[in-house]
């Protein structure tokens, strides 16, 4: 242990920016034997089952958001992060497909804002969907093609849009939250026992194969009493929880398509990352294999609609090397507003300079660009 932590010293590392250049390594791969699987359900002295608010939403409301009831959820606590939930895919079979064309299709259009917007102009970005469906419907010509919009997309903010540069969210930054989506987080937020959940801001992220995510807390938010949400589809990811302290070494767990997570109470403000996207299991996601919901399981007033086949095609077709997480929060508790300066919420200490990934390959923080990739 002393041996470790004067190694860690002498390279400047700290013990998670170690764990997260070990799983982002190449050659040779990681031994990745001690990443927990939730999917497995294989006892470990660190996994604890999570208690949950079965009566919280009833079953039809569940479904209209395409999720399984309540008490048929797996949901998992860590030894020593309280707060922390996992929930290991709880949506309904095929009724992944809708979210995926959401973050796909939907999202990225404007008003919302997206990494693309930072160098093109508005009518560049306007139709990114449509832009991008013809490319991706080619079979692979065996030539390097340039790649389509969707395949350049690598975030789309939501809500409060979060300013990357000074790290803020303000009031004259913002357009309406999605109600599907904000159905959708009241739903889980309510049955992990956060009645009311107010989902203002949203953060999504675009992973290709080779992508990866700095180490960083999300603090910009002015409430801390409300959880983070966050879920994912496509191509599953090592995920990273560490401690308030970037010396307090990170648990690795794998995220899979459809797979959960709150962080609430003393795990909100804990250091995380992605150091690594890996083929799901058996080499296809959980959406893939399920594919589209089948019109006549849809009920009245759901908010989870049938994808057309041509939608769901160029939606399989990305997600076969891709990942998209959402992570949904809420930023003002009851009666708050933005402060007069926002700068007044920038980071100013120590803690928070951890940030994003902005293409050095230890898991350094940046600004702007969260996500990086080899190329
Ligand atoms: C993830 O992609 O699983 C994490 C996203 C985040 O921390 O913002």
């Amino acid at each position: 242990m002393a041996k470790m932590a004067t190694s860690m010293v002498e390279s400047g590392d700290d013990a998670f920016r170690k764990i997260f250049k070990f799983y982002r390594r190449r050659n040779p791969p990681p031994d990745f034997s001690k990443v927990i699987d939730f999917s497995k359900g294989v006892p470990s002295d660190k996994i604890v089952p999570a208690k949950l608010d079965a009566a919280s939403v009833s079953d039809v409301e569940a479904a209209k958001v395409g999720l399984q009831p309540v008490r048929s959820w797996r949901a998992f606590g860590l030894q020593g992060y309280p707060g922390f939930i996992f929930i290991s895919n709880p949506f309904l079979v095929g009724s992944q497909s809708f979210w995926v064309r959401q973050c796909l299709k939907t999202y990225p259009q404007k008003p919302n804002v997206c990494n693309l917007d930072m160098h093109m102009s508005s009518s560049d970005t306007q139709d990114i969907w449509g832009k991008s469906v013809h490319g991706l419907s080619l079979p692979p010509s065996g030539k390097k093609e340039p790649k389509t919009l969707l395949e350049r997309l690598r975030w789309v903010t939501l809500g409060y849009h979060y300013n990357w540069d000074t790290k803020t969210y303000s009031a004259n930054h913002h357009s309406a939250f999605p109600a599907d989506l904000h159905s959708l987080s009241l739903h889980i937020t309510a049955a992990c026992g956060f009645p009311g959940f107010n989902a203002e801001a949203g953060i999504l992220n675009y992973y290709r194969s080779d992508s990866s995510l700095g180490i960083h807390v999300d603090e910009s938010e002015i409430d801390h009493s409300r959880p983070l949400l966050s879920f994912s589809f496509g191509q599953s990811a090592i995920f990273l929880l560490g401690g308030i302290c970037r010396q307090d070494p990170p648990t690795a767990m794998y995220m899979h398509s459809g797979d959960m997570m709150v962080m609430s109470g003393q795990s909100r403000l804990l250091y995380h990352a992605v150091p690594r996207i890996v083929p799901a299991p058996h080499g296809h996601a959980a959406v893939e294999m399920e594919g589209r919901s089948q019109a006549a399981s849809l009920q009245d007033g759901t908010v989870v609609e049938l994808v057309s086949e041509e939608d769901w095609a160029v939606c399989s077709r990305y997600l076969h090397s891709s990942r998209v997480n959402v992570t949904v929060r809420q930023v003002l508790g009851p009666g708050q507003s933005f402060p007069e300066t926002p700068s007044s919420h920038q980071r100013t200490n120590a803690s928070q300079t951890a940030g994003y990934h902005d293409g050095s390959a230890d898991g350094e923080s940046g600004k702007r660009r969260r996500i990086s990739s080899y190329d």
